[in-house]
C-alpha cells in the first residue's frame, strides 16, 4: 500500500523534520533511505527542540517504527549518543530498527573526511567532516564494512585488516597523519556489537511486509534534490541519492510501492558547504534571511548562504523527484518585504536560460532574472487556514505553484507542531 517519500527540493535544511512530523502519526514506519550524521533534522514539539542526525524523525512519534534502511552509512559511536540523549528525555527508542546492510562509519573515513578537505583548501567541498564520501567511496570500492559484519568477529578482522592495509599507507604517507591500530578499531566494534544487536533486521522484508499488509510506510529523505551525487552540483554534493529514486535502492522496496514524492521547499534559498547558488545574497538582505530564519546548521553550526526563491531549481527537483505535493516552509520568514523577488530564469553570458544550464559551467556563471511579487507585512505565524494569509502572501504561494509544476499542499508559518497550513492530506 502507500509508500510516500519525503525529498528536499533544494539544497537541503528545507524544514524535513517539521514535515515528517506533521505526518508523524498518520504513519506505521518512518525509514531513512540515504546519508548519516551530516544531516541535521530540527523538531520541535510543544517547548521542546530536538536536533536529530542520524535517527528518522519517527523517533519522537511512540506509534511509530523508525527504521534505518540499507543506503544510510552508520557511526555507531553517534548513534548510541544520539539514543542516549533521547532516553534521558524520555523518549523510548525501543522500536528503532536498523538493517543489517548498512555500512558503517570508520574511525579511518572521518581521518580521511578532514584531511582531503584540508588538502583541497580553497576548493573544499565544505563536507560536514563526518566521514561520510570516504565511507560511501569503500561501499562502490567493494572494500566497506557493514552492520553484518560486527557480529562474524572474523570477518570484521579481516575486513579491517585489508582496509586498514590501504588506509594507513594514504593516512601517513600522502598526509603525514599517525595510522590506526587494527586492534583498537576491532576493539570498539566489537563492542559496539551487542549494543546494536537488539535492534538490527532485515528491514527491506520487514517494509514489503508491512506495505503488504496496507500500513503506511514513510521515507525520509535528508540532504536535497541539488546535493545528490548524480542530480546534484557535482562535485559540490554529497555522496548519496537523497533523491526519490535513491529512496527505492536504499530502502529495498519497488518503484511501484511509491504512490506519492513529496517535496520540500523553503519559501526562499539556502546552502552550506561550497558550490554554485545564483540567488545567493552577500548584502545586508542575505544576512536578514540569515538572522529571521535562523540560518545556522543544526549539524555544525556554520553560517548558511542564503538568497531568494529559485523558481527553475524547484522545477527541476520536480522533474528529477516525479514530484507530486509540495510543502513550502518558512512562509513567515517573509514577512515584512514591500516586493519579494524570485528568481524566474537565469542569464548566462547573454542567454536567456529557464531551466538550470545543463553544464556546471554555465551554471557558476548563472546571474538570476527576478520578478517582484508584492510582499505583506502582517505576522502571519498565528494563521492556521491558507485564507487567515494575507492575500498577497496567498498569490505568493500560488504563483510559486505555477512556477513549479506541483501544488502546494502544506505550509510552514512557523517551527511548532501546530504552525502548519495543511491544505490536502500528505498522507
Ligand atoms: P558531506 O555530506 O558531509 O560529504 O558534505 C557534502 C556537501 O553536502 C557539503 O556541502 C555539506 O555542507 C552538504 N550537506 C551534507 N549534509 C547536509 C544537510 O543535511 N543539509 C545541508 N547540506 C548538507
Amino acid at each position: 500500500m502507500p509508500a510516500i517519500t519525503l525529498v528536499g527540493a533544494q539544497w537541503g535544511d528545507e524544514g524535513k523534520g517539521k514535515a515528517t512530523d506533521l505526518v508523524g502519526n498518520r504513519v506505521d514506519y518512518v525509514v531513512r533511505y540515504q546519508g548519516g550524521n551530516n544531516a541535521g533534522h530540527t523538531v520541535v514539539i510543544g517547548d521542546q527542540k530536538y536536533a536529530l542526525h542520524l535517527l528518522p524523525s519517527g523517533i519522537l512519534s511512540p506509534d511509530v517504527v523508525p527504521v534505518i534502511a540499507n543506503g544510510v552509512v552508520i557511526d555507531p559511536g553517534v548513534l548510541f549518543e544520539e539514543l542516549r540523549g533521547l532516553r534521558e528525555r524520555g523518549v523510548n527508542t525501543e522500536r528503532l530498527l536498523v538493517s543489517a546492510n548498512a555500512h558503517l562509519i570508520m574511525p579511518y573515513h572521518r581521518a580521511l573526511d578532514k584531511v582531503t578537505e584540508r588538502f583541497l583548501g580553497k576548493r573544499q567541498i565544505g563536507t560536514t567532516g563526518r566521514g561520510i564520501g570516504p565511507t560511501y567511496a569503500d561501499k562502490i570500492s567493494r572494500t566497506g564494512i557493514r552492520v553484518q559484519d560486527m557480529f562474524d568477529p572474523k570477518i570484521l578482522r579481516q575486513k579491517l585488516e585489508l582496509a586498514l592495509h590501504d588506509k594507513n599507507q594514504i593516512l601517513t604517507k600522502v598526509f603525514n597523519r599517525r595510522g590506526l591500530e587494527v586492534d583498537q578499531v576491532f576493539e570498539e566494534y566489537t563492542g559496539y556489537a551487542e549494543e546494536l544487536r537488539p535492534y538490527v533486521a532485515d528491514t527491506s522484508l520487514i517494509l514489503n511486509r508491512a506495505l503488504d499488509e496496507g500500513r503506511t510506510v514513510y521515507l525520509e529523505g535528508s540532504q536535497g534534490t541539488l546535493l545528490d551525487i548524480d542530480h546534484g552540483t557535482y562535485p559540490f554534493v554529497t555522496s548519496s541519492s537523497p533523491t526519490a529514486g535513491g529512496a527505492c535502492a536504499g530502502a529495498g522496496i519497488g518503484p511501484t510501492r511509491i504512490t506519492k514524492v513529496v517535496g520540500i521547499l523553503k519559501a526562499y534559498t539556502t546552502r552550506v558547504g561550497s558550490g554554485p547558488f545564483p540567488t545567493e545574497l552577500h548584502d545586508e538582505w542575505g544576512e536578514w534571511l540569515r538572522q529571521k530564519g535562523g540560518e545556522y546548521g543544526v549539524t555544525t553550526g556554520r553560517n548558511r548562504r542564503c538568497g531568494w526563491f529559485d523558481a527553475p531549481i524547484a522545477r527541476y527537483a520536480t522533474r528529477v523527484n516525479g514530484i507530486t505535493d509540495f510543502f513550502l516552509t518558512k512562509l513567515d520568514v517573509l514577512s515584512g518585504l514591500e516586493r519579494v523577488p524570485v528568481c524566474v530564469g537565469y542569464d548566462v553570458n547573454g542567454t536567456r536560460h529557464d531551466e538550470i544550464p545543463m553544464t556546471q559551467t554555465d551554471f557558476h556563471h548563472a546571474v538570476p532574472v527576478y520578478e517582484y511579487l508584492d510582499g505583506w507585512n502582517e505576522d502571519i505565524s498565528h494563521a492556521r487556514t491558507f485564507e487567515e494569509l494575507p492575500k498577497t502572501a496567498q498569490t505568493y504561494v500560488r504563483t510559486l505553484e505555477e512556477m513549479v509544476g506541483a501544488p502546494v499542499s502544506a505550509i510552514g508559518v512557523g517551527p511548532g507542531r501546530d504552525q502548519t497550513l495543511e491544505l490536502r492530506s500528505l498522507v
